[in-house]
C-alpha cells in the first residue's frame, strides 16, 4: 500500500491509498481521479496515462522501458520526468509518491 498524491493540471490535489500490485494509472482510475485517460487499459499502447513524476521520486519509480520511451513520443509536452503511469508499479517503496498530470492527454 502506498499513499499517492495526484495533482491535476489545475492544481487540484487528490491523495489516495493505492494497493501494492496496482499501477499508478490504476490507482487514479479506481479512485475516479480525473486527468488520466488510460485509453488502452494499461497495455503501454496509448500514452494517455502520461504523468510527471515529482523530481524527488524519480530514482524510486525506476527507468522507462524502450517501449514506454517510444510510446511517450506520442504524448504532448514530454519532460525529462515524464512517465506513463500504467508502467509504474505501486509498492510500499512508493509511499508518498507525487505525480502531476499534463493539461491534456490528447
Ligand atoms: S494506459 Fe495506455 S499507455 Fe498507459
Amino acid at each position: 500500500m502506498a499513499k499517492i498524491t495526484y495533482v491535476e493540471h489545475s492544481g487540484a490535489t487528490h491523495t489516495v491509498d493505492v494497493k501494492t500490485g496496482l499501477s499508478v494509472m490504476e490507482g487514479a482510475v479506481k479512485n475516479n481521479i480525473p486527468g488520466i485517460d488510460a485509453d488502452c487499459g494499461g497495455a503501454c499502447a496509448c500514452a494517455t496515462c502520461h504523468v510527471y513524476v515529482d523530481e524527488a521520486w524519480l530514482s524510486k519509480t525506476g527507468a522507462k522501458s524502450a517501449m514506454e520511451e517510444s510510446m511517450l513520443d506520442f504524448a504532448e509536452n514530454v519532460e525529462p520526468n515524464s512517465r506513463l503511469s500504467c508502467q509504474i508499479n505501486v509498492s510500499d517503496a512508493l509511499d508518498g509518491l507525487k505525480v502531476r498530470m499534463p493539461e491534456s492527454q490528447h
